[in-house]
C-alpha cells in the first residue's frame, strides 16, 4: 500500500476491460463491483429525499463518465428514478454512448431557461433519463447560484441525480459542481494515481465531508492477478 492508498478511502478498483461502458450484463464481475459500490454509499434503494452525486478526477480520462452511467444505469436497474446531467460541456461521451441528442440541453437551460421538460430525454433505460450538454461555449463556467437552482428543480422528480464532471484541472465547474452535490467521489487511473493527487487533495479540502472516497480505475493485469490486487467482490 502507498502513501494515496493510505491516505484515500479507497472504495473500489475496477479492472482494465475492453468494454468499460456497460450496456448489457456481459461484464459480470464489474456488476458484482458496482454492487459492491452502491453498498457502501448506501444507494440500494431510494431514499425519502433526492441524492446528488458526482465524480471527477484531477486529469482526463481517467473514467468519470464512464463509472457514472455505469452507477446511474444500475441503480436505475434497481428501481431508482436517475436523471444524468451532462455538467462536462461541451463533452458528449455518454450521449454518443447512449445514442441520444446532443442538443439542445444544460446550455439552453443556464442561457435562456429553456422548460427542463423540453430538455430531458428518456433513454433505451428504465428509469434512466438524461439532461445532454447542449449549445454552450466550451469556456463556459457553471454559476453556482443557478446550477444550485438547477439541482433543486430536479430533486422533485428524481430519486439519484447523477453529474457528470470534468476534470480538477481543466475546469472550475468541477469545483462547483462538487460543492453543490450531496457526495463526491475521486476517480484516478491506476496506472499513475500517484500523480494524481496534488488537486485532489484541495478539492477534498475544500468540499470536506461531502467527499466519500476514491475509485481506481483501469487495474492493468491478467484477469487472475485483477483478484489478486483487487479482492473478490463480496
Ligand atoms: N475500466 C476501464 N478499462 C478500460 N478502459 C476504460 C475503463 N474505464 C474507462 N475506460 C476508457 O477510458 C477512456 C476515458 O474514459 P471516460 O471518457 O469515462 O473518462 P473521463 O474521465 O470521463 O474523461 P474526460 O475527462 O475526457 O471526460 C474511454 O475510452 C473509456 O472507454
Ligand atoms: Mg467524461
Amino acid at each position: 500500500m502507498n502513501s494515496f492508498e493510505e491516505n484515500f478511502n479507497i472504495l473500489v478498483k475496477f479492472p482494465i476491460t475492453d468494454h468499460p461502458f456497460i450496456l448489457k450484463e456481459s461484464e459480470l464481475e464489474s456488476i458484482s463491483q458496482y454492487e459492491s459500490l452502491i453498498k457502501k454509499l448506501n444507494l440500494e434503494k431510494p431514499f425519502a429525499n433526492c441524492k446528488t452525486i458526482t465524480i471527477t478526477s484531477e486529469r482526463h480520462g481517467q473514467g468519470k463518465s464512464t463509472v457514472l452511467f455505469n452507477l446511474a444505469k444500475r441503480c436505475a436497474e434497481n428501481g431508482m428514478k436517475v436523471l444524468i446531467i451532462n455538467g462536462d460541456i461541451p463533452g458528449t461521451s455518454i450521449e454518443n454512448f447512449i445514442k441520444i441528442k446532443n442538443s439542445p440541453g444544460l446550455g439552453e437551460w443556464f442561457n435562456s431557461r429553456v422548460p427542463l421538460n423540453k430538455l430531458i430525454q428518456n433513454t433505451s433505460i428504465l428509469n434512466l433519463y438524461m439532461l445532454p450538454g447542449g449549445n454552450i461555449d466550451f469556456k463556459f463556467l457553471f454559476n453556482s447560484h443557478d446550477f444550485h437552482s438547477l439541482l433543486e428543480m430536479c430533486r422533485l422528480d428524481y430519486d439519484l441525480i447523477a453529474v457528470d464532471s470534468p476534470p480538477i484541472e481543466f475546469s472550475e465547474s468541477a469545483e462547483i459542481i462538487s460543492l453543490e452535490v450531496d457526495m463526491t467521489l475521486i476517480i484516478a487511473d491506476y496506472e499513475d494515481y500517484t500523480r494524481n493527487s496534488i488537486r485532489c487533495k484541495k478539492l477534498i479540502n475544500q468540499i470536506k465531508d461531502k467527499f466519500v472516497g476514491v475509485i481506481l480505475n483501469k487495474v492493468y493485469n491478467s484477469f487472475k492477478s485483477v483478484w489478486e490486487i483487487c479482492g473478490k467482490p463480496n
